[in-house]
């Protein structure tokens, strides 16, 4: 049966792990895949989450199965610290998910039993994986122009006009901040004008919030998802801890749907709680556990604020510290667009064959689309890093 199968292509992200791991040389630099680095270059456990895993370990008394839904107190944790505290909680349903991958798989399996016809308008680009994962499951994807690669600016106004030409019904997935590839998120007027698009042409907002806390502060980071829910009948929203809490490997995120009223709001939880049988039967535990009790404590939430706060202020401080150095050596080269993404990533702007140099000539990892994690960039690697990439860069 397998002899008909050939080898799958590496994935464009995950591929670099291995990449830059078996590259000999100690200069070598990880831009890639998109997780926290500190000033030595660690993704490391949060101390609040060694502290919440001790206090877990003490008095955690079983690891018998929980429901589909996970756990009810994180459920309850992740809707207020995603919509806040005007949560219209009677029309909304939240469930545990493994990571945020987790919850766009069940959303994906929701909509084509809601919705089988419906298409899915995703921004071009978006997360690599946005598009596999979603279209894999089987639903129809359409791109919108989101990104302008000369002027490093959204395209909005042609944003907003593709999603005019959209079906009424139909959905759009939208990043709630850190924008995953181009760091660029809508202004404040321009999520209300997306949000009036979606009112008028009776869309079905799909908010992707994987980097809460990343960007400004957590309620300014999930400003648009607050802003819809209080303005549609129905939306979908994937979070994600992976990042803001450092629980990469144990998946940990969460799956919330709005409903247009307390009736249907009941029969999607019955069915979203069936697609989870039908695929990974319960969530993971451990994260989820963990996450809970550090929302749910005052002491704890404060110090994961600290470190949160640490985590985002590092990776502004390593943009500014790159920009710096490109303004400085890069002259006749404009790389000032860096200063305007949010978030772990933005484009580099240079070609797939720069970026397969930057590897090449100097062990420098990066996305082909040259997409960067600002968080691979520390104070000893930046004017190498700044060097290397002017190096490959045309006579200005
Ligand atoms: C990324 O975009 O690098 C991260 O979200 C990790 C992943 O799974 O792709």
């Amino acid at each position: 049966m397998f002899e008909t199968l050939q080898a799958a292509k590496a994935d464009a992200i995950l591929g670099l792990i291995a990449e830059h791991r078996d590259d000999p040389r100690p200069e070598k630099i990880d831009l890639g895949v998109g997780v926290y680095r500190t000033a030595d270059g660690v993704t490391p456990v949060l101390d609040v989450v060694k502290k919440a895993e001790k206090i877990l370990l003490d008095t955690q008394v079983s690891k018998a199965y929980i429901g589909t839904a996970g756990a009810a107190d994180f459920n309850a944790s992740m809707q207020a610290l995603i919509f806040g505290d005007d949560a219209p909680g009677d029309r909304l349903t939240t469930i545990q998910s493994p990571g945020g991958s987790g919850s766009l798989r069940v959303a994906a399996s929701l909509i084509l039993r809601a919705a089988p016809d419906t298409t899915v308008w995703a921004s071009e680009p978006t997360w690599a994986n946005h598009i596999p994962l979603l279209g894999g499951a089987g639903l129809k994807l359409q791109p919108y122009p989101y990104y302008d690669t000369d002027r490093h600016v959204i395209k909005i106004d042609e944003m907003l006009s593709a999603l005019r030409s959209a079906a009424a019904g139909d959905i759009v997935l939208l990043h709630a901040c850190c924008h995953n590839p181009s760091g660029l998120d809508p202004s404040v007027d321009e999520w209300a004008a997306i949000a009036d698009v979606a009112v008028e042409r009776g869309l079905v907002p799909f908010i992707d919030m994987a980097y809460q806390g990343f960007a400004k502060n957590l309620d300014d980071d999930a400003f648009a998802i607050r802003h819809m829910a209080a303005r549609v009948p129905e939306m979908i929203v994937s979070g994600s801890c992976s990042k803001n809490f450092g629980l990469y490997r144990d998946r940990v995120g969460s799956l919330s749907i709005l409903s247009a009223n307390r009736e249907q709001r009941d029969i999607v939880n019955s069915q979203v709680n069936n697609v989870v049988r039908t695929i990974y039967s319960v969530p993971p535990d451990h994260g989820a556990a963990v996450v809970s009790l550090i929302l749910n404590d005052s002491a704890l939430r404060e110090a994961w604020l600290v470190e949160l706060a640490g985590m985002r202020e590092r990776i502004q401080e390593m943009r500014t510290l790159l920009s710096n150095a490109l303004a400085e050596k890069a002259s006749g080269h404009d790389f000032s667009h860096l200063q305007r993404a949010a978030g772990m990533f933005c484009f580099l702007g240079i070609s797939a064959d720069q970026v397969a140099r930057l590897k090449k000539d100097y062990g420098v990892y990066m996305v082909d689309s040259s997409r960067i994690n600002v968080a691979g960039i520390t104070r000893e690697n930046v004017d190498y890093l700044a060097d290397a990439i002017v190096a490959t860069l045309p006579a200005g």
